[in-house]
């Protein structure tokens, strides 16, 4: 399957070897600075039969892949996803998949015009400790689940920042929730129920005042069926990023992923007792060097195996969807102080420029 990636930043090493895991016939990689793209090439062997292009858009025409990786700032994936649609291509979405539910809605429209795959990339529902707890959770282990929750207690200072000034800005990222803890905010929302009532919440900017965006956020959810959640996310945990935490509350069960990015399983109890706690910690514990962690290549897999057999992606964009209105439900939410009812029907990050400036 021709394959290209757009974006040789930060990430783009998770997506490379995932293409490779895979078999992809890496044709292409376009990046605007002609050195992230040389960078990558070297570091991960690609050989010289991959062209370099500054411009995705002839990179599209002239290579026509089949299946296209978004990895630039979030601020351009909507815009260039659209492009790669409607070329007819299959797109995987770094996370989030748009900052507005406007080009959200316009990404599912089109992919479904055109007939193509999309899949936004929550890698860490491919992790095997959040497999295993989603087993549980179809085979109906928990009773009744009555409440969850999301912690992402991670430190990003001035050096993460300056590397890439489109972090923390509302054009073109959001802050803590909309970046770090999205997938977080995305595993909640599926493991507990998607349909939401309401959020309410809190978010604030208190140590990051080199960014526009917030680096708290605190919010209570009211689930449908009667489930509650809560989120909390932070960029400003001292020294260094101590954990990211799913904990699942049911009559009949209590989970807690945990570890550096939801990769341990902490805590395992169910009534039926099918099996050792300790034996399920040791097996479907992962240990990754950083909290990317192992999901890209599976998540791969699953998109190519979706293209092959005209299914929809483990995680499509409508879940994508899902995720961005979570956030910017949170952060309308805190904005107006007082509870936002879910479906959001339009709302971007836009909406909250200028909230923080002049805060610290
Ligand atoms: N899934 C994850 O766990 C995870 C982790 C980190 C980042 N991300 C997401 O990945 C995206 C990229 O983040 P990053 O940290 O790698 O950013 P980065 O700034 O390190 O890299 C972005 C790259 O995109 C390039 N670029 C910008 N505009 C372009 C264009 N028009 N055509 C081609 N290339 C272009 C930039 O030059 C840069 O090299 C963000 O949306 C971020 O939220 C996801």
């Amino acid at each position: 399957m021709r394959y290209a990636l757009i974006g040789c930043g930060r990430i783009s090493p998770n997506h490379i070897e995932a293409a490779k895991n895979n078999k992809l016939d890496i044709v292409a990689i376009c990046d605007i600075v002609t050195d992230n793209m040389e960078d990558k090439a070297i570091k991960h062997n690609l050989p010289g039969s991959v062209r370099q292009y500054t411009d995705y858009k002839e990179m599209l025409a002239i290579e026509r892949p089949e299946l296209v990786a978004v990895c630039t700032e979030s601020g351009k994936h909507a815009a260039i996803a659209l492009d790669c649609i409607d070329s007819g291509c299959n797109v995987i979405i770094e996370k989030p998949i748009a900052l507005s539910l406007k080009d959200a809605d316009e990404i599912i429209k089109k992919a479904n015009e055109k007939g193509v795959k999309v899949c936004a990339n929550h890698q860490n529902r491919f992790n095997k400790s959040i497999q295993k707890i989603r087993e549980a959770r179809d085979k109906r282990r928990f009773g009744k689940l009555m409440y969850g929750t999301a912690h992402i207690r991670w430190n990003r200072g001035w050096e993460y920042y300056s590397r890439a000034k489109w972090r923390g800005t509302w054009e073109q990222d959001g802050g803590a929730l909309m970046n770090q803890c999205i997938h977080n905010i995305d595993l909640l929302r599926w493991m507990m129920g998607w349909e939401v009532d309401e959020v309410f919440a809190y978010t604030d900017k208190l140590n990051h005042d080199y960014i526009e965006a917030e680096d708290l956020g605190i919010a209570v959810i009211k689930f449908k069926n009667g489930a509650y959640g809560i989120i909390e996310g932070t960029t400003d945990v001292y020294p260094r990023n101590l954990e990211e935490t799913l904990y699942m509350f049911g009559t009949k069960g209590t989970v807690k992923a945990g570890g550096s990015s939801v990769n341990l399983i902490e805590e395992w109890r169910f009534a039926d007792e099918l099996d050792d706690p300790e034996v399920i910690k040791k097996q479907f514990g992962e240990n990754p060097p950083n909290v990317y962690g192992f999901g890209h290549t599976p998540l791969y897999a699953d998109v190519i195996d979706a293209i092959n057999n005209d299914r929809q992606p483990y995680v499509t964009a409508e879940d994508g969807r899902r995720a961005l209105e979570m956030v910017l439900a949170i952060y309308k939410s805190a904005a107006e102080g007082k509870p936002v009812k879910l479906p959001l029907e339009d709302c971007s990050t836009l909406d909250f420029k200028g909230r923080f400036d002049g805060k610290i």
